[in-house]
């Protein structure tokens, strides 16, 4: 049985227990964040409390943990979980901070309120090899979300709608397309690749500032490869020679069919098996302490 944490306490997932009133439940008054763990290390921790510390400054909520009651945290439930599974597997943190809850629903904040904070690890599984070997199958839709994609917001809602819409027509993601250009995926990070060059629209408040996102361009620059940050034309992706989705627990993946019609040639192309190299060569340096 997992354990969790909630409010202060770890306890076993079953016993964990929110009220009906806390304001995550009634009006998706809430942050949250997903950070992965390699071998019980977890991976860009900086990072990510600095997108939750963006996220809780976009909802005005005080942060209820210091950074470092932050890694206290996330590492006893780590290792709590690990200890149950017998090894130190590969885990993801998922976790979320809401407004708390109050005796009464208005929309206004209620105050005093002390936010509820909750924690959650679960196995990230190896690699899917289809995944890997053939890509997967993408759609375009409208991006029909809110203006401020940049808050990490556990209002999910036309993210689930977006995302089922891809399921239903028998695809992996749905890339968001606003104004005419690729935004992000439902849940993931976007880049192209167009005559060698790889291209990622510039963070703002229309998508998710990706941590995987930020580690692909520093890795790209740090072996010279040409990368730019540039707004992408919904015919340039379409158009592109690859395209990827980035997230924390699915890395990088390559998208080989959008929309039905296959992307380059229809297979993981040349530029992402460079780049999938690079970043897993570093994840297991961070999985074996040599980076942090
Ligand atoms: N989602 N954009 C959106 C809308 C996302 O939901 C995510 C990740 C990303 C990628 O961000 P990162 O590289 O920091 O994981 C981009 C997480 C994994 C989720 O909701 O489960």
């Amino acid at each position: 049985m997992s354990t969790v944490y909630l409010n202060g306490k770890y306890l076993p997932m079953e016993d964990a227990c929110v009220s009906v009133m806390d304001r995550g439940f009634l009006f998706g008054d809430g942050v949250y964040e997903v950070i992965p763990a390699y071998g019980g290390r977890l991976f860009r921790l900086p990072h990510h409390l600095q997108r939750l510390q963006d996220s809780l400054d976009g909802i005005r909520i005080a942060n209820p943990l210091s950074d470092t009651e932050w890694e206290q945290v996330l590492n006893e439930l780590l290792q709590q979980n690990a200890a149950t599974d017998g090894n130190k597997h590969d885990q993801s943190v998922y976790l979320q901070v809401t407004r708390g809850s109050a005796a009464k629903r208005d929309h206004s904040f209620p105050n005093p309120v002390t936010p509820t904070v909750y924690a959650f690890s679960v196995h990230i599984p190896a690699p899917d090899p289809d995944v890997t070997e053939q890509g997967i199958a993408a759609i375009t839709l409208d991006d029909i979300r809110w203006k401020y994609c940049n808050i990490k917001a556990i209002t999910l809602l036309p993210n689930v709608l977006l995302r089922q819409e891809a399921a239903d027509q028998g695809a992996v993601e749905a890339l968001l397309i606003r104004d005419g250009r690729v935004i992000e995926g439902s849940a993931s990070n976007v880049f192209v690749v167009r005559d060698g060059t790889i291209l990622t629209p510039p963070k703002g408040t229309q998508m998710l500032p990706g941590i995987t996102r930020d580690l692909v361009l520093e890795l790209a620059a740090q072996h010279n490869q040409p990368c730019r940050e540039a707004d992408i034309e919904e015919a340039e992706l379409r158009d592109a020679d690859e395209i990827w989705v980035t997230s924390s627990t699915k890395e990088i993946v390559p998208v080989t069919t959008l929309d039905g019609k296959p992307v380059g040639a229809g297979t993981p192309g040349p530029v992402w098996k460079t780049m999938i190299e690079q970043y897993r060569h570093y994840r297991d340096a961070v999985r074996s302490g040599e980076l942090n």
